[in-house]
């Protein structure tokens, strides 16, 4: 299924049951604290085991692929790639570096957005557009706008090295064609003042799978700005 979120260059692949109890590598482990819980540790470990097999697809063998401090995980050179976990689901997306410069990926829970938590995630415009979904619940669009953010925001760090608020990411979905775009109106730095973002638009789609909801954004080469 998640292979249906971005164009061909890009390897999918969704964690089987067997690769959220590992095994890790060493230089895996050293990236997780000791004092992770049960949960926490096979998340993580099923985001590991899938990417070596995502990678493997490319042609590159057991990479231990390491976190950064921020947790922005260290793909192999020459390879952009997201991952995404939710409890019981785990997916990565990987592709050479060339035509396309940026992947993000996400996964959640298809539950209704709680309502206080909604007017948090998204604007009054985003909100305005959800209720004039015919087709669509106004809580699982909502819900369907969060993963699409949290889709962008994996895609839009690691080339900016800059943050994004809920609020600085405009999602328009397109229920029919289960597509969407992210308009980045805003990224800040470490001190959180505004920042030019490297992408106006990101593209992307979304697609529910039973209990869960998934969205993917594939960024290319011609749609990054010039960096800083
Ligand atoms: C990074 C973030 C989006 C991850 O989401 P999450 O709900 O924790 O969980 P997911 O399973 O979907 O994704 C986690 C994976 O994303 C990856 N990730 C973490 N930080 C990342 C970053 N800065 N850039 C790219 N990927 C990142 C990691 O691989 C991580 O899994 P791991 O720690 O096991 O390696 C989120 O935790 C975060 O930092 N949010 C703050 C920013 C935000 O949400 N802004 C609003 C959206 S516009």
């Amino acid at each position: 299924m998640i292979e249906s979120l971005f164009p061909r260059p890009v390897v999918t692949l969704e964690a089987t049951e067997e690769m959220w109890s590992g095994p890790l590598l060493p230089e895996e482990e050293a990236c997780l604290s000791p004092r992770a819980v049960l949960k926490r540790r096979r998340e993580f470990t099923a985001g590991r085991v899938c990417a070596r097999a995502a990678l493997e697809k490319l042609g590159v063998r057991d990479f231990p692929l390491r976190a950064a401090p921020d947790r922005m995980p260290l793909w192999p050179p020459g390879i952009v790639g997201s991952l995404s976990h939710c409890g019981d689901r785990c997916g990565v997306a990987v592709a050479r570096e060339g035509a396309i410069v940026g992947l993000g990926l996400d996964v959640e829970r298809a539950r209704p957005l709680e309502d206080r938590v909604v007017a948090l995630v998204c604007s009054e415009t985003e909100r305005a557009r959800i209720a004039s979904l015919s087709d669509l619940p106004a809580g699982l669009a909502a819900m369907a706008v969060f993963c699409a953010k949290e889709s962008a925001y994996k895609c839009h760090y690691p080339l900016a090295r800059t943050f994004l608020d809920f609020h600085d990411v405009e999602i328009t979905l397109e229920p029919g064609s289960g597509t969407f775009t992210a308009t980045i109106l805003k990224a800040r730095n470490q001190e959180g003042c505004a920042v030019p973002p490297r992408v106006g638009v990101l593209r992307g789609r979304f697609a529910w799978s039973g209990d869960h909801i998934w969205a993917g954004v594939t960024l290319t080469a011609p749609e990054l700005q010039p960096g800083p």
